[in-house]
């Protein structure tokens, strides 16, 4: 495992220090890919909009074989002139993490989409897996307003089989970033 923005105390100590009602996420486009059709079959990536400010992510996809040992490659990207890595870029076991939740940035995205996750045990994953209806209102992290894309590689057995990826825009609450900053 590798970090190679070391960030994470940073991280929480302002965690709890953003109060971000008047913040604002969006998610706007969502690309799955599957490396290996014979493990990995995707049904469905896809945004729903439901207005201008408010979209939802439904993923569908199908393991034909159970995966026992499973790595994520997380990464962010921040767009400034094409998109520049941004924040944090690591691997970690994500069978380790479902049993000791022992990735800070991993337990944010976690939270964000547990309850609307058929993910929700721990190793061999296997069928159908679903993500209904996601909808990022609001993160629980301190960015500035901008352009994002959180790539997700998944590894099998030491070998990429697919990538979920996420392009979001969050517009930071400026009443709490002048306290947040000074
Ligand atoms: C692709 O998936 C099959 C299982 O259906 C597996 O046996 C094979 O090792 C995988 N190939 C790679 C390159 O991961
Ligand atoms: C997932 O996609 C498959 C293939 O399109 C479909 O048959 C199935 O009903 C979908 N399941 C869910 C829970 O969305
Ligand atoms: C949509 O978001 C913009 C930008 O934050 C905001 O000004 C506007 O009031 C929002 N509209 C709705 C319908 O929520
Ligand atoms: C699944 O969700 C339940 C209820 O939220 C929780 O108590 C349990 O610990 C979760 N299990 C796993 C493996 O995440």
């Amino acid at each position: 495992m590798h970090y190679t923005f070391i960030t994470f105390g940073v991280f929480g100590a302002v965690l709890f220090l953003v109060c971000s009602e008047a913040a604002f996420a969006k998610l706007t486009n969502a690309k799955c890919e599957s490396y290996n059709q014979s493990w990995v079959s995707i049904h469905y990536c896809r945004l729903k909009a439901y207005s201008r400010n408010k979209t939802s992510l439904n993923v569908n996809l199908t393991l034909s074989e159970p995966a026992y040992n499973i790595f994520l490659h997380l990464k962010m990207l921040k767009r400034a002139n094409g998109y520049k890595p941004f924040l944090f870029d690591y691997n970690f076991d994500a069978c380790e993490f479902m049993r000791r939740r022992n990735q800070p940035v991993a337990k944010i995205v976690w939270n964000l989409i547990k309850d609307v996750s058929t993910v929700n045990h721990t190793c061999p994953y296997m069928g159908l897996q679903v993500l209904s209806d996601f909808h990022l209102i609001d993160i629980p992290l301190p960015l500035p307003t901008g352009e994002y894309l959180l790539l997700m590689d998944w590894f099998f057995d030491g070998k990429p089989q697919f990538a979920s990826n996420v392009y979001f825009a969050f517009k930071e609450d400026f009443t709490t970033s002048s306290s947040r900053h000074g």
